[in-house]
């Protein structure tokens, strides 16, 4: 599975974003350790606070299924920039993947930019 065939996947899944509020669209695609691929979207509600982000919902379907580690994740957007995850979906691939090894790949300059986990959030909360 190549980085560029992940990013693909989370554009692909990306059309099926429920984001009637932000219309905001995002997608992800995460890589089992198992090499299964899961992906996720965005998904909204009128009560806004119940609206999943597209990275836990591709790691939670895993997870579901009994995948326990993570290896990328790629995270897109509608937009034209990138899509860093929000603070809650990095906490929650601290519990999944590993902070050193484990990448977020996501467009940046018509490229793609890799980033270690524990760039992103380098003091996650353990208990
Ligand atoms: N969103 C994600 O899907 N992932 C993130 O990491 C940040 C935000 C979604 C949630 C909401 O549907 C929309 O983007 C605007 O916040």
């Amino acid at each position: 599975m190549t980085n560029e065939e992940l990013i693909s996947m989370a554009k692909k899944a990306m059309e099926n974003s429920y984001s009637p509020y932000s219309e905001f669209r995002v997608g992800a695609a995460a890589l089992g350790k198992s090499g299964t691929v899961y992906t996720g979207v965005n998904i909204e509600n009128a009560s806004y606070g119940a609206t999943v982000c597209a990275e836990r919902c591709a790691m939670f379907k895993g997870i579901s299924e009994g995948e326990r580690s993570f290896s990328r994740i790629a995270v897109v957007c509608g937009a034209n920039r990138p899509a860093p995850p929000c603070g809650m979906c990095l906490q929650v691939m601290t519990e999944f993947m590993e902070p050193e090894t484990g990448e977020i790949l996501l467009e940046e300059n018509g490229g793609i930019k890799v980033y270690k986990l524990k760039e992103l959030i380098p003091l996650a909360f353990k208990l």
